[in-house]
Order: structure tokens, then sequence, then C-alpha cells
């Protein structure tokens, strides 16, 4: 059956293709649940959650996603006590040092969405540098976000379109979804086509809430630290089997 897809959605390309363009989102939940089911530490959920997703990144080209998103750390996370935000912050710095030359060597673009001003200043400068390093790689596109919130993200892109606005670059009327498309933090990258959310939850909890519009959700019962490339294989085959719409009607 043929359907009419909208201008955004792009061609549609089999998983797995070279030219796959296929954008799966990742709510990595259950890392904390996961370590307390054993009485470690939450921060061990973490790392063993970072380990997982270094595996995903580097099955990605097999599995056919082109563009990975993961949610590590949300606007809300803040909230969590100091030891495991400090804690988090830490396992995020190491994570791009010691990943920098894999990811290098299998072309992956690294990319941070989310407002990076209340960050340290030095886990700012590693997200420049590795940003930096792999800006011409192209097999697989893996974006983190962190201290991210959809609705953060669009008031601050509506903040930048209307300062444009204020300064006569742009007029009002002129402003449409490509407009505010362009001044997310994910401008340039294709909206997501999946987003798969683990630990049994069943909430989008503020991730990717405009880009998402047209995504399909799979949520998993699996804590995150268990998820393997094979689930998401699974996930993605079950992916494959549905019809997407867009709104529109199948002809
Ligand atoms: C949610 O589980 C997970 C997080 C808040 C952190 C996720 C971060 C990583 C997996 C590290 C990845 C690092 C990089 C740089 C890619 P939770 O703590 O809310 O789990 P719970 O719901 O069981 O308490």
């Amino acid at each position: 059956m043929k359907m009419e897809q909208p201008e955004h959605c792009g061609e549609e390309v089999m998983p797995g293709s070279e030219a796959s363009r296929l954008h799966v989102a990742v709510i990595m939940d259950g890392n904390g649940r996961w370590a307390k089911n054993r009485n470690w530490p939450r921060i061990v959920g973490h790392r063993k959650g970072a380990e997982r997703c270094r595996e995903l990144v580097a099955a990605c080209p097999d599995l056919g996603i082109r563009y990975l998103t993961v949610y590590a750390f949300s606007t809300e996370n803040w909230s969590r006590t100091t030891e495991e935000v400090l804690g988090l912050m830490s396992l995020f710095g190491r994570y791009i040092k010691r990943e920098a030359a894999r990811i290098k060597k299998e072309g992956v673009r690294m990319r941070f969405i989310g407002d990076r001003t209340p960050l340290d200043p030095k886990l700012r400068a590693l997200f420049d540098w590795i940003e930096a390093e792999t800006a011409e790689n192209d097999r697989v596109h893996l974006t983190v976000a962190i201290n991210y919130g959809g609705r953060d993200e669009i008031r601050r892109a509506a903040q930048s379109v209307a300062r444009a606005v204020a300064a006569g670059e742009l007029a009002a009327d002129a402003v449409t979804n490509a407009t505010i498309t362009a001044h997310m933090d994910t401008a340039g990258l294709p909206d997501p086509d999946l987003v798969v959310r683990t630990s049994g939850e069943s909430r989008v909890s503020n991730f990717l809430l405009w880009q998402a519009a047209y995504a399909e959700y799979v949520f998993t019962p699996v804590l995150w630290p268990d998820f393997t490339p094979e689930i998401m294989k699974t996930i993605l085959d079950a992916y494959g089997q549905r019809e997407r719409r867009f709104g529109g009607v199948l002809t």
C-alpha cells in the first residue's frame, strides 16, 4: 500500500540499507531500579547504562540506525541527590574522554542537545571538543540530551525567533514550522521515527515534544542496563511491520 507523506518525513528507506535515515530516540530508564535490585548504589546502574549505550552505538550500522538520540539527563533530574547529579555529570565527562577514539574510528558524529549554560565549564568544553572532533562523521549520528527538556527547548527556540523578529530579521507572519525547527537544539537532524522507552513506564517525560509529533512509541519492560542490541533488533522488526500514516489515509 502506498501512502501520502508530508514533506518533513523525507524518503522512507528500509532499515539496514546504506541510505538509511532511520532516527531512533531512547529514554534510557530503569538504571536506579536495576542497581536497587542488587543492593548497589544508583550510580552503578548509570555506569552499566553508559556501557549499554556504547554497545548500542556500535551496533547502529548493523541495525540500520543512522540517528540515535538518547536522553541522559533531563531538566527535572536536578532534583536528585547532589551525589547522584555529580556522579552523572562526571560519568558524562568520562564517557566522552573514554569513547572519543572509538567513536571517531567508527564514524560517529556526537552532538549534545539541552541547555548547557548551567553545566560545569569543563564539561561544556568537552562537549565543544568532541562535537568539533567528530563534525565530519556521517555514519552514525549520536545525540545526547543533557539538561534537556522539550518544553524548555521550545521556550528557548521561541525566544530565539522572537529576538530575530524584534531585530527586524524576520516578519512575525513569516514564521513557519520550519522556522521553529531551525531554532531547536536538534536543527539539522531529521525527526525521530521511533521513540523507545525502557523500564515499563509509558510516559513521554518531556522528551523531543516538538520533534516526535509523528513518531511511533515503543515501551518495553526491560530496565536500561539490561537492554541489548538484540532487543533493539526485535523492536525494529516490529516497527517495520507498522504502517505510519502521518495523519493521512492509506491509498
Ligand atoms: C534514568 O534511570 C536514567 C538516567 C537519569 C541517566 C541515564 C544516563 C546514562 C545511561 C549514561 C549515559 C551516558 C552517556 C554520555 C551517553 P533512573 O535513574 O530514573 O532509573 P529509575 O527510574 O529506576 O530510578
